[in-house]
């Protein structure tokens, strides 16, 4: 769906500090992993991942540049341009699932968990953020019957350290059928790494810049196997992503430079 609908935000819900939901007066359903284009005019245009897929459609942003600021400025009532949902969710199957979600990155999967929670499957997430207050969704996947397990970088909640030592310690003791993955790159480079070694089938949710969210500008393209993040994506097969050299090194910004993850080459 490309045509623009201007749709007026129902609800603002603040989930951290950083971070909030905009529940928005659109009935429409989506897969978890499809995203929409968000248009503040005058603004910019940029892709959001659907947070709450069923009903009126949601999603969850964290407060980060010039855009998000804006949008954090908004109040029930407002209006803003939507187009979508757009481009690939994820692919389910296998009964015993796990997530693995890092900061906003949890905002794709928190609908994944629901939906195969409802089918009667099985879901451990892994829920990553800096510190205990940053942590989103976790009550969320709870309360439909997920188990949540969490990692802090400062300890404050969970684990300290990261998403991936858990994932390491948990793939110890217990295998699944399927993994997903959504947040810092450089973490589900890791996820695949090490669910690799496992041969847990392992599916990505990639954030990459967007111009147009429609697969004709080719900002979006992946070096070395050539697909776009916008129409053949968002959600990568782990096959897929390890042939390419850019996933989890660099992205492009709207110049069409090379920008590092972590600054390094
Ligand atoms: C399919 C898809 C789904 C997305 N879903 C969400 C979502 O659910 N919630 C959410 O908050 N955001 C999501 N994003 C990211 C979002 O589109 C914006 O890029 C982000 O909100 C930053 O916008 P901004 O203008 O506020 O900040 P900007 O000014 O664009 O950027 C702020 C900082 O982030 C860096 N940055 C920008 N783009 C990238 C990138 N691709 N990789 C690494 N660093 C980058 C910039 O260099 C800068 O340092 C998604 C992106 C895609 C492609
Ligand atoms: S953003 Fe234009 S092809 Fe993906």
């Amino acid at each position: 769906m490309h045509e623009m609908q201007v749709v007026k935000i129902k609800k603002i819900i603040k989930e951290t500090k950083r971070i909030k939901t905009f529940i928005l007066d659109l009935d429409v359903s989506a897969i978890p992993g499809q995203f929409v284009m968000v248009w503040l005019p005058g603004v910019d245009e940029k892709p959001m991942s659907v947070s709450y897929t069923k009903g009126d459609l949601g999603i969850t942003v964290l407060r980060l540049g010039d855009f998000t600021r804006r949008l954090f400025e908004l109040s029930p009532g407002d209006m803003l341009g939507i187009r979508g949902p757009m481009g690939r969710g994820f692919k389910v199957y296998g009964d015993k699932l796990l997530l693995v979600g890092g900061g906003v990155g949890v905002a794709p999967l928190a609908p994944l968990a629901e939906e195969a929670l409802a089918e009667g499957k099985e879901v451990t997430a892994i829920i990553g953020a800096i510190t205990k207050s940053e942590l989103l969704f976790v009550d969320r996947i709870e309360k439909a019957g997920g188990r949540v397990l969490i990692s802090t970088d400062d300890g404050s909640a969970g684990k300290k350290g990261f998403t991936t030592d858990v994932l390491r310690e948990l793939l110890e003791e217990e295998t699944f059928d399927q993994c997903f993955t959504c947040g810092p790159e450089i973490m589900m480079a890791k996820v695949l790494d090490i669910t690799r070694e496992k041969k847990i089938p392992t599916q990505a949710s990639l954030h990459r810049y967007f111009k147009c969210g429609i697969g004709i500008c080719g900002q979006c393209v992946l070096d070395g196997i050539g697909l776009r993040v916008c129409k053949e994506g968002p959600t990568f097969r782990d096959k897929e992503l390890r042939k390419s050299p850019e996933f989890g090194r660099y992205w492009r910004n709207a110049a069409g430079q090379k920008i590092y993850f972590g600054g390094k080459k």
